[in-house]
């Protein structure tokens, strides 16, 4: 069923782009390639910044400053839009040498089949699905030009659409789902945004370990100490500022940027005690079903 997105998903149907699919479902993927793969707003850039600095890592080298200018160089091959000269992210993914790093918010089955059969890298991200939605909202209501076919009036509307596989990426459970179906495989890697809050260098040193490049102690202090969100949310780059932060256009105050809290449990904050319960109770049924 090549259906990644919610069927009320106006923006995604409308760039939903058959021949693009098609070739990612062909892209030819080795067990040297690595893709990251992620729902939205779940810790995306977090994790590419610390995977890039685990490839850069030279052995028994100190990692240095650069790896907090991580660039976002994991090849976003799910997107059809255009990106410079005409090219669609597939066209740079079939140019690549390998091993490729490669990211992607398609469930499993849509990955490429030459992926699933020569068990291709897969590292899968989770996020505690309040925080996600939070973030989620936040970015979105944030943006300017988003068609989308559940607009994004209020936190509570935005979290209704989420539970009835409005938003985009919808539906969230699917692809959880297929992912964590997955995660005793070898070739699978689950990273927890929480655990890796929690205890960044041992999060770190496990996915270094599975990537085939293990760090000493050390370098994983360092590569923590560098992705952290206090030093990756100073680096205009990797917050895309230019199409996502948002100013007061009377004082210029940042009043949204892609780093936007990078909290565990933010959730908290925002939503009323029956709009958690209600998430409680949708959760308790999605996961019921599996
Ligand atoms: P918040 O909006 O809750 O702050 P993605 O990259 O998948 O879109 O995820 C973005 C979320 O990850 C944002 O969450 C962002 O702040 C958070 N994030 C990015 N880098 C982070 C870091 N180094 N440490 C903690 N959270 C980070």
């Amino acid at each position: 069923r090549l259906v990644p997105y919610g069927p009320a998903n106006v923006m995604l149907l409308e760039v939903f782009n058959l021949p693009v699919m098609e070739r990612i479902a062909k892209l030819e993927c080795t067990k040297d390639d690595i893709i990251l793969c992620t729902f939205p707003k779940s810790g995306t850039i977090w994790v590419e910044a610390i995977g890039s600095s685990i490839l850069r890592a030279k052995e028994g080298q100190p990692i240095d400053e650069s790896a907090a200018d991580a660039r976002r160089d994991w090849l976003f091959i799910d997107i059809s839009f255009r990106i410079h000269d005409d090219k669609y992210p597939i066209d740079l993914a079939e140019e690549l040498p390998h091993p490729r790093m490669l990211r992607t918010h398609m469930s499993y089955e849509l990955l490429p089949a030459s992926a699933r059969a020569n068990k291709t890298k897969l590292i899968f991200v989770h996020r505690n699905i309040k925080d996600t939605i939070v973030s989620m909202f936040s970015m979105y209501g944030n943006m300017k030009n988003l068609s989308c076919a559940h607009p994004v009036k209020s936190l509570e509307h935005f979290a209704e659409g989420f539970m009835q596989d409005k938003v985009h990426h919808a539906p969230y459970f699917h692809m959880f789902k297929s992912y964590w179906e997955h995660r005793h495989e070898p070739n699978v890697h689950y990273v927890s945004y929480e655990q890796l809050h929690e205890d960044a260098p041992a999060e770190i040193k496990r996915l270094a370990d599975f990537m085939g490049k293990p760090l000493t102690e050390q370098q994983a202090q360092q590569i923590a100490h560098y992705t952290s969100f206090q030093n990756m949310s100073k680096n205009d780059k990797l917050n895309m500022e230019k199409y996502l932060t948002v100013n007061d256009p009377v004082t210029g105050e940042v009043l949204f940027k892609y780093m936007r809290k990078g909290k565990v449990a933010n959730w908290k904050e925002h939503f009323s005690e029956e709009m958690s319960k209600k998430l409680d109770d949708w959760i308790e049924r999605e996961c019921r079903k599996y």
